[in-house]
């Protein structure tokens, strides 16, 4: 597998077939040098966390109207956000939100920190959200990895060890994939790819961008990876 080559035909398939998003900016735009708001990344990728793209979208435009900067978030009645939150569940992430917004207001003069790194000290932020946020709104050089990462990643190279054991050995390959120029959108390819295309069950390989070099469609069986550990 030719790592220039998969990110090359990933990249031109996004280019195509993106889904247009409510907080994204589209590959076109960004070729020209625009960036998406780095608020308006965060607060997505923590509602989508255990949460669909189609049930996000309305609670993404409302948190938006009720609090268009971060600042107006991180002074908002913890009760408010609460109640804007309803419905979306794992209550938890509202409360982490507000505590990321007032520690970005009152220690970063508002604007996000622009590495992998810098986002980690943030209260709340994982090694998910810190990544998903450099690679995206920063176009770091950062190795985003979720669960439709890890199934294209565990197809394309078939790997069979279980996961979560098999994660550092699926993010080094991901490293490699990741280019220079374009990280955000191959980070954001890589989620559409898994969303829409390598799916868990019945994925549409005939549809997908790199099935001339995935190992787990080779073998004829692409829905039994990846593998997990047994509870
Ligand atoms: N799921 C979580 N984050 C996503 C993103 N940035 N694009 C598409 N699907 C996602």
């Amino acid at each position: 597998v030719s790592a220039t080559s998969t990110t090359q035909a990933l990249l031109a398939w996004y280019d195509k077939h993106h889904r247009e998003l409510p907080w994204r900016v589209s590959p076109k735009a960004a070729a020209q040098g625009k960036r998406p708001e780095p608020y308006h990344i965060w607060l997505s990728e923590v509602m989508l966390q255990q949460t669909t793209v189609t049930a996000v979208k309305s609670y993404f435009t409302k948190f938006l109207d009720l609090w268009p900067r971060i600042e107006d978030l991180a002074t908002a009645p913890t009760e408010d956000v609460m109640a804007a939150w309803a419905g979306l569940g794992y209550y938890a992430r509202a409360r982490n939100l507000k505590k990321c917004a007032e520690a970005v207001a009152a220690h970063h003069g508002g604007s996000f920190p622009d590495t992998e790194e810098g986002l980690r000290s943030l209260p709340g932020i994982g090694d998910y959200t810190s990544a998903a946020v450099a690679a995206i709104a920063f176009n770091r050089q950062a190795a985003v990895m979720d669960g439709n990462v890890e199934r294209v990643i565990s197809r394309l190279f078939a790997i069979d060890a279980p996961l979560p054991g098999s994660k550092p050995f699926m993010k080094q390959r991901v490293v490699e994939l990741t280019p220079v120029d374009r990280p955000g959108d191959f980070a954001q390819a890589m989620m559409d790819l898994g969303a829409t295309i390598c799916t868990p069950k019945r994925p549409a390989c005939a549809l997908c961008p790199i099935n001339d070099r995935c190992l787990a469609l080779a073998e004829h069986d692409p829905e039994r990876l990846p593998v997990k550990a047994a509870k």
